[in-house]
């Protein structure tokens, strides 16, 4: 039986390197005030059908369950979030700053960068509409990806504004009607040839000579961007961002601002990508609850080649990995006959909050200091010959001294 294309296996080595991307965003996430929320995997397909829209509605994990509903499985959480939010929106104060970090599954095809089953860490500001709320939930995404160790020489925000195309389209007679498969042509005038753009945007009246001056020449639509670059220079942040319109973002349901992030190096598909989605909440709810909101999703699987690849993030994540062992004690029982009392160790240290491992069938002493090695313990405490004294191990120094029970409890939680 072989693992389905674009899945993964999380063996416990894959699985704190997952931990470790996970505890880095849940960390700054929480250090901008955000909650975390979830939701189901599974939804009624009608809700990705009309509100997320565009390439995603081709890629699907779709089927109909056995009480005859035809369910997807979550290609993205906004869609899940807007339709929570609508329904409780009165019984959360506004701003709502909520994140969420679970799996995403999208048929694509496998490639670097982009799997079928995806970690996405999505932080939304609902209830907010003034260019501040942008600005922070910009700043976020910045210092999550720094909170990693990487810096401007490594990745950088292309900010861009939906509502700036919006209106270049309809100076030039396209209506509204049209206006998402404009949107896509921009999207894809960077993988397209020009003989295809060209194609494409006659059919809109338009030439590609006129949208590449109006992206190298933003005028007053630059000018909605200016106070969310200014609130991001005041924090020092300046250098992380760039006004870029030919991001136009894939997805149906994007208002104002929109942008993604990328690798400096170019080497990468996007880390992340968002904007704001004024008018969601509204549709979901059948025009009852009108609530400005915007978030961003940034997966797991390109973050982690981008820290592979830099230097100062790989050794951060490596020495959390090695911060985090299996074991911080070793118990070794050098005489079969005080096991009892081995164990009631092994417990009391344990209640004291340290992890501890220990041999759960007899063996010799020496495959015991093997197995505390490789647990990656720092000490070894032997119940022997010397009970009722133990012999407390340094296992890095092989320093060894002599103390009571109590002695070695005390020394939990070690610094
Ligand atoms: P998205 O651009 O479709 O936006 O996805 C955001 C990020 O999720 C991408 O930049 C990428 O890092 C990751 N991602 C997407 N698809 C895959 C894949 N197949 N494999 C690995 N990683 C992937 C959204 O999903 C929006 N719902 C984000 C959002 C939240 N907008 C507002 N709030």
């Amino acid at each position: 039986m072989q693992l389905l294309p674009g899945f993964r296996d999380f063996y416990p080595e894959e699985c704190a390197r997952r931990n470790y991307i996970l505890s880095v965003w849940r960390d700054v996430a929480g250090r901008y005030g955000f909650v975390e929320y979830d939701g189901p995997v599974l939804e009624s397909i009608e809700l990705y059908r009309k509100k997320s829209g565009g390439e995603l509605v081709g890629q699907l994990f779709d089927f109909v369950d056995k009480g005859e509903r035809h369910v997807a499985m979550r290609p993205e959480m906004t869609p899940t979030l807007a339709r929570m939010v609508a329904a409780r929106e009165r019984d959360y104060k506004k701003p709502l700053k909520w994140f969420c970090a679970p799996s995403f599954f999208r048929y694509e095809k496998q490639q670097r960068g982009r799997l079928r089953e995806f970690l996405q860490l999505n932080c939304d500001i609902l209830g907010e509409a003034s260019a501040g709320a942008d600005a922070e939930l910009l700043a976020l995404a910045i210092d999550i990806l720094r909170g990693f160790g990487l810096g401007p020489a490594d990745f950088v925000l292309r900010l861009s504004d939906r509502d700036a195309w919006a209106e270049f389209a309809k100076a030039r007679g396209v209506g509204e009607d049209r206006l998402l498969d404009f949107l896509s042509v921009v999207d894809k005038l960077e993988r397209a040839s020009e003989a295809e753009s060209e194609k494409r945007l006659s059919d809109f009246g338009m030439t590609l000579q006129q949208v590449r001056a109006f992206i190298s020449n933003p005028t007053a639509e630059a000018t909605k961007l200016n106070s969310i670059l200014e609130d991001l220079k005041a924090r020092g942040l300046g250098e992380y961002v760039e006004v870029d319109l030919t991001i136009v973002r894939g997805l149906a349901y994007y208002t104002g601002l929109v942008f993604e992030v990328f690798d400096r190096g170019g080497k990468e598909r996007a880390l992340a990508g968002g904007g704001r989605y004024d008018r969601l909440l509204e549709v979901m709810s059948d025009g009852k609850v009108k609530m400005p909101a915007l978030g961003f999703g940034m997966g797991d699987v390109v973050l982690a080649n981008l820290i592979d690849d830099v230097e100062v993030a790989n050794q951060r994540r490596n020495a959390w990995l090695g911060a985090n062992r299996a074991a911080e004690i070793f118990v070794v029982l050098a005489k079969e006959e005080l096991r009892s009392e081995a164990l009631r160790l092994v417990q009391r240290l344990r209640e004291k909050g340290s992890r501890v491992d220990f041999a759960l069938a007899p063996a010799k002493v020496g495959k015991q200091f093997q197995a505390a090695e490789q647990s990656g313990a720092q000490f070894a405490v032997v119940v022997g010959d010397e009970w009722p004294q133990l012999k407390w191990k340094e296992l890095a120094t092989r320093q060894e001294r002599l103390l009571d029970v109590d002695e070695v409890i005390s020394l939990v939680p070690m610094k």
